[in-house]
């Protein structure tokens, strides 16, 4: 079954340099490869979400610039249901500088987001068939708080599901996180979040409980090559990293976070489809950049199917009387 999402964030235009290491401040450091291609955590989420196997609608906005229309061109062919692409006079498409080093392909990442910060009201309005028609809404942080603030609100008077990615991290209120359905910050945006240093299971878990006070119902914190733990007012479970030769982990939490959306409204209970993202991030970082890196729903399955004996672990079931 094809779900439908509609995801609301970013695009950007992003220049990637794999290095041997990170350079120094105020150092010059010579790159091994250099490539410009399509980024933002929103295009690549939806680029992600589309490839999982879901039917996806994407809304972004972009500068009145060369890079916008790049953007345009490259949304128009990727073989989404539909495209709602804003433009901005005043500000440019937003662009990030990432560099990409070490064993790990580790990155660092500076984003300018531009236009990507100048969505109205007026906008986000129009958008409301849209958000209404989806099973789920899927955001970043990525853009003005405003209009996210909005399309949340639009989305949940609606009854569609809503998952939000708080990455890049920006302060937001607890009225808006008792109003999504599913969070999923990675271990730094979980100590952001709660102020818990997230560095392994058992820290991560305690942040899942203090945001289990403040109303988040289900969340899922990313631990990198530790796997993801993911809380819910019922259980508690362990999902597991599946072995990868990574090249670039740019864009990796972004196809974590679309692969989930597809295949949550595909039907599948959370555990399932937080292992299915599981696998198919660690085929994403095998390969370089970030929305084009986006593997094939079947590239995941053939990962499952290669490690068998990766399954999700429940660590505790909350009983009906705790409840
Ligand atoms: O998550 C990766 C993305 O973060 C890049 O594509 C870059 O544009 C930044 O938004």
């Amino acid at each position: 079954m094809k779900g439908k999402v509609c995801v609301f964030g970013s695009f950007n235009l992003d220049i990637v340099t794999k290095m041997s290491r990170f350079p120094l401040p105020g150092e010059s450091l010579v790159a091994h490869s250099s490539m410009m291609g399509p980024g933002g955590k929103g295009s690549n989420q939806a680029t992600a979400a589309l490839r999982a196997g879901a039917r996806v609608h994407y809304i972004g906005k972009v500068g009145n610039d060369d890079f916008g229309q790049f953007a345009r061109r490259h949304l128009e062919k990727t073989g989404f249901d539909a495209i709602t692409l804003f433009t901005c006079k005043e500000k440019p498409t937003g662009n990030a500088m990432i560099y990409v080093a070490g064993d790990d392909a580790e990155n660092m990442i500076s984003v300018y987001p531009g236009a990507n910060l100048t969505v109205t009201t007026a906008e986000v309005n129009r958008c409301q068939p849209t958000v209404a028609a989806a099973d789920i809404l899927l955001v970043q942080l990525e853009n003005n708080l405003s209009a996210i603030q909005r399309m949340v609100r639009n989305a949940r008077q609606a009854g569609t599901y809503v998952i939000v990615n708080p990455a890049p991290w920006q302060k937001v209120s607890a009225a808006f996180l008792k109003n999504i359905d599913l969070l999923t910050p990675n271990s730094t945006e979980a100590s952001q979040l709660t102020g818990i240093a997230v560095k392994d299971y058992a820290s991560a878990q305690r942040a899942a409980e203090a945001l289990h006070a403040t109303g988040v119902r289900q969340l899922i914190i990313t631990l990198g090559m530790q796997g993801a733990l993911l809380s819910t007012e019922k259980y508690l479970a362990h999902i597991p990293v599946y072995p990868a030769q990574p090249v670039d982990s740019t864009g990796a939490g972004d196809s974590f976070n679309g692969a989930l959306a597809a295949r949550l409204a595909a039907g599948e209970p959370l555990e399932q489809a937080a292992l299915f993202a599981s696998a198919y991030a660690s085929v994403c970082v095998e390969r370089a950049g970030a929305a084009n890196a986006m593997p094939l729903y079947s590239d995941a399955i053939a990962r499952m199917q290669q490690y068998p004996e990766l399954t999700v672990t429940f660590v505790e079931q909350v009983s009906a009387e705790a409840t």
